[in-house]
């Protein structure tokens, strides 16, 4: 996923737009340029690597008020300076978010109509076909439409046309695109990060609407060339949201917020009472099986999910990464719930799961961060998850919402089949109101990190559990491996004596989960087995047991298991995170990530 950033009005506009891509930067962060009209012209400026290097090349105080940034995540073609946008190609320059899957064929079209191609990318190609189409056309806005057209794939577009120096022009396809207008004058984003230092008003572009962006106007277009009304929206965080606020990573800020994520979530739908559930959340009492679809951490609390509403709510739960669940045979029918997970709401496979149950006819539910998003607006039903905004690239406060989310659904579909009485709510409610106190005194324990110091200098770290906790042992892995690059299994814990146990050697950390009671006597023969192998395990327990056949503890307070798993991700995202800096990784912006997978 890339960002893009675009600005029109009174002021100059290149600081503007770096700090807007500064803002966005987790979003890609491959290469990045910008292009700016100065003195009738288009200049461009862009550089390999992260924003800092483009800042060296420019100057942020030239005399220019239209422009447009990018921050690239690769998709085609290196992640060089060649192929960093903006692209341009005649009379347009253009900036992309999204992939464009038939630019092949556009480009050999293009080529023998005489274009010359100096990058590899898709995203020079829809610069020429632009030019190409305007030739034909002599009107920007028809070039637009008609180009878009002849596009399969997605895109968020910001366009510069040479011989108009004072419109700003953008478009989208399933990418994220937003409109502002703040006093200093109008911008476009992929994000509300990049605008809230300017204004926290802004339009949300539907599929293939246009918008023209002059100093004192913004007009918006549908693909039917009909001018459009659009709702202007003021986002709910601050500017704040876009700090670190004296933490040294977003990361660390985002885990120490969690307490209050989950309290804001909680009680945007929960005051105890069934009722608050009734009123705030979509009637789900007809369904009788669920899809949980989602990628990553999102698909992680599915997993969670899983294991408390089958064993609550008795409810058939499938839960799929939406990049298989979008190709595969569907076995979903009338009384199937698909339930798709996603921090952003942006995620290409999430999204397209989404829209292949829509197309189906089956009834789909988001669980979303970002308001406004698409698959926030393509869902029959949507349930925001109150997170605010989330920088660090490793989700923390998101995933941990959404396992709220599902705590209270694990509540709302037990109690719908009668499988849960009022007393028994009353007693759970009484924990979530312990929660956020708890959530603060583990994010506070500093053991938790003196136990990243023990282990970040191994190559290979497992994580066991049995199932609520092998689904734990799933995330608590992933954010080993993404910001510390150290590699790293999740494993059943039964299942590791069929093959992977091999792989322990003397020392090797074994992390193993057990808050699940029933199961606590098998996963402890387990990690005997694995002791006796060598290992060095760290056992993450709610209870402390009698003999030591571990070498470090992590005692969880106990809270009822349908809010357990929320407690017991926090010391694995403090070890991570404490792993990753004493490796000096690059914690909020690891390589080759971006925060959202706009494309497939
Ligand atoms: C999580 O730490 C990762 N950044 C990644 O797995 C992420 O959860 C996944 O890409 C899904 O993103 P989404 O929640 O925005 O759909």
């Amino acid at each position: 996923m890339c960002g893009i950033v675009g600005y029109v009005g009174k002021d100059k506009c290149v600081s503007k737009i770096i700090h807007g891509l500064e803002a966005l930067e987790y979003r890609g962060y491959d290469s990045a340029g910008i292009a700016i009209f100065n003195k009738g012209k288009v200049d461009t400026f862009k550089e390999q690597g992260r924003i800092e290097n483009l800042k060296k090349r420019i100057d942020l105080e030239a005399e220019s008020h239209l422009g447009i940034g990018h921050t690239r995540w690769a998709t085609h073609g290196e992640a060089n300076k060649i192929n960093a946008h903006p692209h341009t190609q005649g009379k347009f320059t253009i900036v992309h978010n999204g992939i464009i899957e038939n630019y092949i064929e556009l480009k050999q079209d293009l080529l023998k109509n005489g274009y010359v191609f100096l990058s590899e990318t898709d995203t020079e190609v829809m610069a020429a076909l632009l030019d190409f189409v305007y030739k034909e056309e002599k009107d920007v806005l028809k070039t637009i439409q008609k180009s878009c057209k002849m596009i399969r794939g997605s895109f968020a577009l910001g366009i510069l046309f040479h011989d108009n120096e004072d419109t700003l022009y953008a478009t989208r396809l399933s990418s994220p695109l937003i409109v502002a207008s703040g006093e200093e004058g109008n911008f476009i984003a992929s994000d509300v990060p990049a605008i809230l230092e300017f204004t926290n008003k802004y339009y949300l572009l539907d599929d293939l609407d246009i918008a023209v962006l002059k100093n004192e106007s913004v007009t918006i277009y549908n693909q039917y060339n009909e001018v459009l009304k659009k709702e202007l929206l003021t986002f709910e965080g601050n500017m704040e949201a876009g700090q670190k606020q004296g933490f040294e990573h977003f990361m660390l800020k985002e885990i120490h917020e969690q307490d209050n994520v989950f309290y804001e979530t909680i009680h945007s739908y929960f005051d105890g009472s069934i009722d608050s559930l009734k009123q705030n959340f979509p009637d789900l009492s007809n369904f009788k099986k669920i899809d949980i679809v989602a990628c990553g951490s999102a698909y992680h609390t599915g997993l969670v999910a899983k294991s408390l509403i089958e064993e609550y709510a008795v409810m058939p739960v499938n839960v799929e990464v939406a990049s298989e669940y979008r190709y595969k045979q569907s076995f979903y029918d009338n009384n199937t719930l698909v339930i798709l997970v996603s921090q952003s709401g942006e995620t290409a496979d999430t999204l397209a799961a989404l829209r292949k149950a829509k197309t189906d006819g089956i009834t789909t539910l988001a669980i979303v961060n970002v308001v406004g998003s698409s698959i926030a607006r393509e869902a029959d039903h949507v349930i925001y998850i109150k997170a605010g905004i989330e920088i660090a690239v490793a989700t923390t406060k998101a995933y941990l919402a959404q396992l709220a989310i599902f705590s209270l659904l694990t509540i709302y579909f037990a109690y719908q089949r009668k499988l849960l009485k009022d007393e028994q709510i009353n007693k759970i409610y009484e924990d979530i109101k312990k929660m956020p106190n708890l959530i603060r005194q583990i994010v506070d324990n500093q053991e938790y990190f003196m136990i990243g110091d023990k282990v970040f200098q191994h190559q290979n770290i497992f994580f066991i559990g049995r199932d609520i906790d092998y689904a734990l042992s799933m995330e608590g892995s992933l954010k080993l491996k993404e910001i510390s690059y150290i590699n790293s299994v999740a494993y059943q814990a039964g299942e590791l004596k069929h093959g992977t146990i091999s792989l322990i050697e003397e020392d090797t950390p074994v992390i193993a989960l057990s808050t699940k009671d029933e199961l606590r006597e098998k996963t402890i023969s387990n990690i005997k087995e694995v002791k006796a192998r060598g290992a060095k395990v760290i056992y993450v327990t709610t209870e402390m047991p009698k003999e030591k056949f571990y070498d470090e503890i992590i005692l969880i307070p106990r809270v009822h298991p349908i809010l357990q798993s929320i407690l017991v991700i926090i010391p694995l995202q403090l070890i991570s995170y404490k792993v990753a800096k004493n490796k000096d990784c690059d914690i909020d912006k690891p390589r080759n990530l971006a925060k959202s997978v706009t494309v497939e």
